[in-house]
Order: C-alpha cells, then sequence, then structure tokens
C-alpha cells in the first residue's frame, strides 16, 4: 500500500485527478471503477475541467460504480446513476452507454447483483478502482462486518452511513439497503485509488491502513491489495503513526 500525503485537500484531488487521466490515456479502452459521495465531486470537477482545456478524451472508456442505493430509479435526483450523469457522464465525451451502475430499482435486486458482477467480468475486470471511505470504515457499501471475499450484492446501510448521508437527501426519506460491489470484486480490480480529505476521517483512515486487516473496517482488506495507492491531505493522515507514507508536495 502506497500512502501519499499532500497538503492540501486540492492537492490531493489533483493528485486523484492526474492518477485517473492517466489510467484514461493508458490504453484505448480503460476500464474505470468510480465511486461517488462529497470527496469525488471536485475530482469530478477536474476531470471535467482538463476535459475541455486538455483534451481528456474518455470516449474510449468504459465505467462501473460501486454503487447504488436500493430503490431508486437512476432518474431520481438522489440516486447516484443522477449524481454521475450530473458531475461527469453529461459534462465529458464519454458514450452513456458505456457507464454503468447497478440498477436500483431492479425487479429482482439479486439477479441484478449477478448481471452486475457478470458485466465486469465481461469487461475484462477494473482497470483502476477509485474508492472513498465511509466512518463506518466502508468502501463502496460494504459496512461492518463485510467479508474480504464478498462480491456484488443487496446490503444494510449501516447507521454512521445513514447519519452521514441523510442530510443529501432533505426532506425526502434515505433508502436503508443499497447493491454494492463487494470487498471481494473490489479487490479483484488491477488498481484501486482510494482519497481522504478532511480531520472527520482520520480516525477510521488511521484504522483501515495501521490496524489489523478485519471485517470490522472494510477498508483494511486494502492492505492486501498489490497495487493500492491512498490518497490523503494532511488532516486525514493526522491520526497515522507509523504506517509507511510518503509526502509529495
Ligand atoms: C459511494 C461510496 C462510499 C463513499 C464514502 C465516503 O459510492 O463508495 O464508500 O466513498 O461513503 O463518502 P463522502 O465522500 O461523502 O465522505
Amino acid at each position: 500500500m502506497e500512502v501519499l500525503i499532500q497538503s492540501s485537500t486540492a492537492a490531493a484531488v489533483e493528485l486523484v485527478a492526474e492518477i485517473i487521466a492517466r489510467e484514461v490515456q493508458a490504453s484505448p479502452r480503460p476500464v474505470l471503477g468510480l465511486a461517488t459521495g462529497r470527496t469525488m465531486e471536485s475530482v469530478y470537477a477536474r476531470l471535467v475541467k482538463m476535459h475541455h482545456a486538455e483534451r481528456l478524451d474518455f470516449s474510449g472508456c468504459r465505467t462501473f460504480n460501486l454503487d447504488e442505493y436500493a430503490g431508486l430509479p437512476g432518474a431520481d435526483n438522489h440516486s447516484y446513476r443522477h449524481y454521475m450523469n450530473r458531475l461527469l457522464f453529461h459534462q465529458v465525451n464519454i458514450d452513456l452507454r458505456n457507464t454503468h451502475l447497478p440498477q436500483g430499482d431492479a425487479p429482482d435486486l439479486a439477479a441484478e447483483c449477478e448481471r452486475y458482477e457478470r458485466l465486469i467480468h465481461e469487461a475484462g475486470g477494473i482497470d483502476l478502482q477509485l474508492l472513498g471511505i465511509g466512518q463506518s470504515g466502508h468502501i463502496g457499501f460494504n459496512e461492518p462486518p463485510s467479508e474480504a471475499t464478498s462480491r456484488t450484492r443487496l446490503v444494510m446501510l449501516a447507521p454512521e452511513t445513514v447519519r452521514q448521508n441523510a442530510p443529501l437527501f432533505g426532506a425526502d426519506k434515505m433508502p436503508s439497503q443499497a447493491i454494492t460491489m463487494g470487498v471481494g470484486t473490489i479487490l479483484a480490480s488491477k488498481k484501486c485509488l482510494l482519497l481522504a480529505t478532511g480531520e472527520s476521517k482520520a480516525d477510521i483512515v488511521s484504522r483501515a491502513i495501521e490496524g489489523p486487516v478485519t471485517t470490522a473496517v472494510p477498508a483494511s482488506a486494502l492492505q492486501l491489495h498489490p497495487h493500492c495507492t491512498v490518497v490523503l491531505d494532511e488532516a486525514a493522515a493526522s491520526a497515522l503513526t507509523g504506517a509507511p507514507r510518503k509526502r509529495f508536495d
């Protein structure tokens, strides 16, 4: 695990956007795994800027998002499909048919999970998986306890996650379940890239990076991945004690 600590949130976001841009340019048909959440909003804003200012070309990209709320159709403005269309897909030259999220309102959610795993497999697997981390230690919506071998499935959201995300739903009720890629699905990606910023993530980041690998902190499974990069700002890195850390700027 490579831990890169940046002096500011903006620098951490910039580095993550650059790593993604490099992946986009590395092959004619890259497969990106994408994440949502507040942390990623500025990453997508930066990628959109690179598309306009530097002609970063998304036309060959295929994408798979980590998760989607159960019960929400893509047209719902709280859905992650809506988030991705608004912040990235509608603003760059990606073919929407090559962008995938689990279908939250599929009639048979178990069959939808299997279909999603199959689609990833048929695409040849994920080249680079972007990840955030939740207060509960989740990656995607893999709440504790999540096995390192888990695959795409329907899950209950942890109380911390409901506390973390309910404000985004305003007066609307937040779903209590989601479809998420499993920890095993994530670990099967060729490379993983986790971004965490802000002091509120410091404690869970140190447990994920420096603590034992345990199903109680699903993100700790990333310690098992052969090509995982973690990008942090100083605040998110502030509880680390001795993990191998590299300063970048
Ligand atoms: C969402 C996802 C989640 C978020 C995590 C952090 O697709 O994968 O694991 O990355 O909940 O969310 P923010 O960035 O809002 O703190």
